[in-house]
Order: C-alpha cells, then sequence, then structure tokens
C-alpha cells in the first residue's frame, strides 16, 4: 500500500486499503474470541480504523494524509507482534 501510495496510484493503494481493513477486522474477531487479548482487540481495532482512514483520504484525493495513515498502520504491526507473536519461529 505505501508503494502504491508513493507511486502516487491511489486506484491501486484503494483496494490495497480496503483488503487491509478487511485482514483487520479479521484479526479483530480472532483477538476478541480469543478473550485474553485485550489489546490485540484494541490494536486491530484501530489498524482498522486506520484502513478507512486511508481510504477517506484516497476519497477525497488526499494521497499525503494517506500516507500518514499508512505509515501508523506499518507501527502498528510491529507493537502487536512485539506482544503476541514471538519474532523467533
Ligand atoms: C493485532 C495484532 C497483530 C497485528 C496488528 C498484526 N499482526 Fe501479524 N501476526 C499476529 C499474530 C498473533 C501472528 C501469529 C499468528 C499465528 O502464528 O497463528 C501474526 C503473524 C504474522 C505473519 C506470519 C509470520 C510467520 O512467522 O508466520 C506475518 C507475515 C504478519 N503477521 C505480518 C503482519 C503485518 C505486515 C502487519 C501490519 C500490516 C501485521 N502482521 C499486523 C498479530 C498481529
Amino acid at each position: 500500500m505505501q508503494r502504491n501510495l508513493a507511486r502516487r496510484d491511489s486506484a491501486a493503494a484503494l483496494s490495497d486499503a480496503r483488503e487491509v481493513g478487511e485482514l483487520y477486522r479479521l484479526m479483530q474477531d480472532y483477538f476478541t474470541q480469543r478473550g485474553d487479548a485485550t489489546e490485540a482487540v484494541k490494536l486491530a481495532s484501530a489498524g482498522a480504523a486506520l484502513a478507512d482512514d486511508v481510504i477517506k483520504s484516497l476519497r477525497s484525493n488526499d494521497l499525503d494524509t494517506a500516507s500518514v495513515s499508512a505509515i501508523s498502520i506499518a507501527r502498528g504491526c510491529r507493537d502487536c507482534h512485539v506482544k503476541y507473536k514471538p519474532l523467533d519461529p
């Protein structure tokens, strides 16, 4: 998504943002059902909201704001992995 934003290809970035949003909603459901991962539920729902922000910004042709939100999504990956996903396989 960040690559498409950098290329200023908003159609491709829009479809990326939709996919990311769906993914985060699935994660949110997953962690909600798991029951012992409040922080992960919060991070997943924040990610879904950020994906919505990207979509909104792209619709109003504001690629700069879209990029800021996309970068925040990427930061959220790390936050959740640090806590919920051991880095070493
Ligand atoms: C809400 C928490 C959370 C967020 C946010 C999150 N992940 Fe994950 N991710 C996980 C967990 C937990 C696993 C491990 C799932 C498992 O092993 O069943 C995982 C697994 C992965 C894997 C598979 C790695 C492997 O070793 O199998 C990749 C790749 C990955 N995540 C990428 C990302 C990226 C890129 C983002 C940001 C766009 C992201 N994740 C955001 C929790 C999260």
